[in-house]
């Protein structure tokens, strides 16, 4: 497959604003349209309900994002826009994935450690107000990415840990189950800027300093009349430096316009009349975008219709995609029952030994995980016969561990316990005794 599929989500928990536009939605629909890409793009509302519980603000944002891609230019024929919720395939995926997910990794992830860490610096139990959809977030976004075996995914920097679990998790699945999954690579965009809000801090919707993307013409005016400026007045300097104002102008404009900007700032432009030329030149830009919003706006049912066709070509990859996965896991066809044992032949991934000599002169041995895992060193032995005994004795012996333990001839590595490492010699006997 020579094709490169890029995939990405959106949230559906706010009104897209002018930093949305900037910073996704344009780069977005711009790499859409380039040759050799097969993209996707969804609104991640099972998402939403983990920030969200309000129904009527998930329905409404929902319309809003939908309406603003294809606003601005969005084709959905010639890539794959849907809804997550209209895809079932992606929460069963999300349990199988669950299953070879480590708690632990979990764990580490940002937005629940920081939630964690925020109950605990308030001297709160520690999980307090924390759903277990919060901890599960990066496993269905995993789920998201991995059905449609996604190269690339877009995202923002806050993101990129959710996109390494997800490899995690495909990187496992495959270990376990066979080459399924495509090992996904976040792409961050870095040319894009981040686009200041009225403030001049970051356009946030958490920082309530944003400028709806398609606020009426009238809106749109009087809130760029509310950015930040600093007390010169006409006729003095500016400084385009740290200038939320210019910043923002930049995102809109051609470097020439900009640089005209730039000059007009030096020689000394009113505050106001930098805010008008901005004005004009969104406006400009969305004008055209907030008469197809509009319209879709007021035609909800043309956006259900081209979400359900979405999902329909979306399920036409998730659903075989599933059966095959449902068969790589187990959950199969009672009278098909001759792939079993060939199966298990070729793939059984089983914990092992691994023998080496080491620069001292001594031989040595290992007991690693079906994942390669260190569970168990051992110290040096004389001879590869005194070390192949050792291991003999391991693989055949349920004490011989304890043994081997207390004389210090095997330490277990970093945390691993021997109940652990225990477990792996009975997994590896129980597979030798078949
Ligand atoms: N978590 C992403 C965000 O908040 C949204 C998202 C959900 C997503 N599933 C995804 C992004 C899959 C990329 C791929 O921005």
């Amino acid at each position: 497959m020579s094709t490169v599929r890029v995939l990405t989500g959106i949230t559906t928990s706010g009104t897209p604003h002018l930093g949305n536009y900037v910073g996704a939605v344009r780069p977005a629909i711009a790499a859409s349209r380039a040759p050799g890409v097969e993209s996707f793009y969804f609104l991640a509302d099972y998402h939403a309900l983990i920030k969200i519980d309000e129904p009527a603000r998930i329905q409404r944002s929902t319309l809003e994002i939908a309406a603003t891609w294809i606003a601005c230019g969005l084709d959905p024929e010639r890539v794959t826009f849907y809804r997550q919720s209209d895809v079932p395939e992606i929460p069963e995926l999300t349990w199988f994935l669950t299953c070879i997910c480590g708690k632990g990794l979990l764990n580490r992830a940002h937005a629940y450690k920081a939630a964690v860490d925020k109950n605990s610096a308030a001297g709160v139990d520690p999980d307090s107000d924390v759903t277990a959809g919060l901890f599960m977030y990066p496993v269905l976004m995993a789920a998201d990415i991995l059905m449609f075996n996604a190269h690339r995914v877009p995202v923002g920097r806050d993101q990129i840990q959710h996109i390494e679990m997800a490899r995690d998790m495909a990187a496992s699945f495959n270990h376990r189950y066979g080459e399924h999954f495509v090992l996904p690579e976040a792409e961050i965009e870095e040319s894009v800027a981040t686009l200041p809000g009225l403030d001049g801090r970051k356009m946030s919707k958490s920082y309530d300093n944003t400028i709806p993307l398609f606020a009426p013409r009238e809106q749109l005016k009087k809130l760029i009349a509310g950015i930040k400026t600093d007390s010169r007045a006409p006729g003095e300097p500016k400084d385009t430096e740290g200038s939320a104002l210019f910043q923002i102008y930049q995102a809109f404009a051609t470097p020439a316009e900009t640089a005209q900007l730039r000059q007009a700032y030096a020689d000394g432009i009113a505050w106001a009349d930098a805010k008008q030329i901005l004005f004009e030149r969104i406006d400009h830009e969305i004008a055209p975008m907030r008469e197809k919003y509009e319209s879709l706006m007021r035609h909800p049912e043309q956006l259900e219709e081209l979400l359900r066709a979405g999902a329909a070509k979306a399920r036409r990859i998730a659903t075989p995609f599933t059966t095959r996965l449902r068969h790589a896991v187990g959950l199969r066809d009672l009278r098909a029952q001759d792939g079993a044992k060939k199966e298990k032949k070729d793939k059984a991934a089983l914990p092992s030994f691994k023998q080496y000599r080491e620069g001292d002169g001594q031989f040595y041995f290992k007991f690693v995980d079906a994942h390669g895992r260190l569970l168990l060193q051992s110290a040096g032995y004389a001879s590869p016969k005194d070390a192949g005994a050792a291991i003999k004795a391991l693989s055949q012996d349920p004490t011989a561990l304890q043994t081997a333990l207390s004389a210090a001839q095997l330490a277990p590595a970093a945390g691993v316990s021997p109940a652990d490492a225990a477990a792996a010699l009975h997994q590896l006997r129980e597979a030798q005794a078949e």
